[in-house]
């Protein structure tokens, strides 16, 4: 049984049909990367699978309960946590606030988990450690993003979705992001990846779909897309 089985799902804004009838699995421990050109509808998966927008068909099952009507703070307590496209930190807050603000919903669980969870954070972005004081907003964007999927990890996400996390950062910090986003999933934390940046993203991905106006048009291995012609063509910009 997959951990995330989407079926036959379509998502509307108003008449406009953003996604249609897309089926995407991902089974636990995978990494799986959403590519596709802007509008191709990868955000309005995410928002789907976080419960942000309703779906007007299909269905979405996670860990074998049907989710498709849950709502959003229900689902980040069954452990599906998304740091959102173009980061969404708390500007104002420090850090630290915000790394609390993530693990909003898991006060119920006890102090070690909460310490132990956060020690965790800080090994995997030591810069945040050394900035707890540090007001989240007056941060570098590869700082903010840092904070943004330390803040997800703060809810202890069995799967964690991320949205377009290299956007807009200098090269050198995508890599690091890249890096980081793989290690995070090596530990267990199963990941739903959206990337315009193909090339890393499959290279890291055990599977891939490619979305094309709204529909499911492709899937297989991460490798196997990357050395598609046709996609190095449309993706990966080589002729
Ligand atoms: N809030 C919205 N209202 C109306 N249309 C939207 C809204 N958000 C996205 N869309 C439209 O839905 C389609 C898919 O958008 P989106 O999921 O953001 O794509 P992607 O993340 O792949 O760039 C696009 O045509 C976009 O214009
Ligand atoms: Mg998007």
């Amino acid at each position: 049984m997959p951990l995330l089985e989407i079926t036959d799902m379509t998502v509307a804004y108003g008449r406009i049909e953003a996604v249609r009838g897309v089926s995407i699995t991902v089974e636990e421990g995978e990494l799986v990367t959403l590519i596709g050109a802007n509008g191709a509808g990868k955000t309005t998966t995410m928002r789907a699978v976080s419960g942000i927008r309703p779906l007007s068909r299909g269905k979405i099952v996670f860990d074998g309960k049907d989710i498709t009507r849950m709502k959003p703070h229900l689902r980040v307590l069954e452990g599906i946590v998304q740091a959102p496209e173009g980061r969404g930190i708390f500007p104002g807050m420090t850090v630290l606030e915000n790394l609390e603000m993530g693990a909003y919903g898991r006060t119920f669980e006890n102090k070690a988990v909460h310490d132990e969870t956060l020690a965790r954070v800080f090994e995997l972005f030591p810069r945040l450690e050394d900035r707890t004081s540090q007001v989240g907003g007056t941060m570098s964007g590869g700082e903010q993003q840092m904070l943004a999927i330390g803040r997800a990890l703060m809810a202890r996400p069995r799967l964690m979705l991320l949205d377009e996390p290299s956007m807009g950062l200098a090269p050198m910090v995508i890599q690091q992001i890249f890096r980081i986003v793989s290690e995070i999933n090596a530990q267990g934390t199963t990941v739903l990846l959206v990337e315009q940046n193909a090339r890393q993203a499959l290279s890291r991905s055990h599977r891939a779909y490619v979305l094309e106006t709204g529909e499911v048009v492709r899937s297989g291995g991460g490798r196997e897309l990357l050395a598609d012609p046709s996609i190095k063509e449309a993706y990966l910009g080589v002729a």
